[in-house]
């Protein structure tokens, strides 16, 4: 599918709402800043662990939209009453014309009002699919916290399996915990 701001991929119907499932616009800085910054405010298990000011948010959807546009990048936002209430960002390679363009990376999370209701699984496979089509990618390539059940559970329904784990590679609020690498093959 060809990239176009804001535009609308898919749309679900969860209790009675509307969720949707679309590119980024650059009207969204806003939005993903108060969305990444609630992940913070709970100590998600990510990787950011300071805040976002709307400058940093802005600079980064910038340069998003326009890898977005290039096409070496596949962001989808989760719109949920007007307010982005989740992200999933799929990368080719590791490093841009690289020998790593078989290989894509993904990470994605969502706003903890709206976990658990089968959202995550949607968008993760939506921007896996699209990946698909879009790159010759061989595999998806991804990694959780160790102490993380929920995105545990979510790699494994996607069909993504273990292939390495650091030990203590993760220091989050002074606790240690492996980081588990995982991969999807297509
Ligand atoms: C990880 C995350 C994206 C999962 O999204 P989600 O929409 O809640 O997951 P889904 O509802 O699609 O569930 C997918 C599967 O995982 C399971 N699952 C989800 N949350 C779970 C939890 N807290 N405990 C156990 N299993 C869980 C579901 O039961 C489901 O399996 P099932 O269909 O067999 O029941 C979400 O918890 C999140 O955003 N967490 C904070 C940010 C984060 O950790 N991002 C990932 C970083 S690697």
């Amino acid at each position: 599918m060809q990239f176009e701001e804001g535009k609308i991929i898919k749309t679900l119907e969860i209790d009675g709402k509307k969720v949707f499932l679309r590119f980024l616009k650059k009207e969204d800085a806003q939005g993903c800043m108060e969305y990444l910054n609630s992940l913070i405010d709970e100590k998600a298990q990510i990787l950011l662990q300071e805040k976002k000011t709307l400058d940093d948010e802005k600079i980064w959807l910038e340069r998003e939209i326009n890898s977005n546009r290039l096409g070496s990048n596949i962001s989808v936002a989760v719109e949920i009453e007007g307010r982005i209430s989740g992200l999933c960002s799929i990368s080719k390679g590791l490093v841009e014309h690289h020998a790593t363009e078989h290989v894509a990376s993904i990470g994605f999370g969502l706003h903890k009002n709206y976990r658990g209701m089968g959202i995550g699984q949607a968008l993760a496979s939506l921007a896996i699919d699209m990946a698909k089509r879009a790159w010759n990618i061989e595999m998806v390539r991804s990694s959780y916290y160790s102490k993380n059940i929920a995105s545990a559970k979510l790699h494994e329904k996607l069909g993504f399996v273990e292939v390495g784990r650091i030990k203590n590679g993760i220091k989050m609020w002074d606790s240690y915990s492996d980081e588990v690498i995982v991969l999807k093959k297509l």
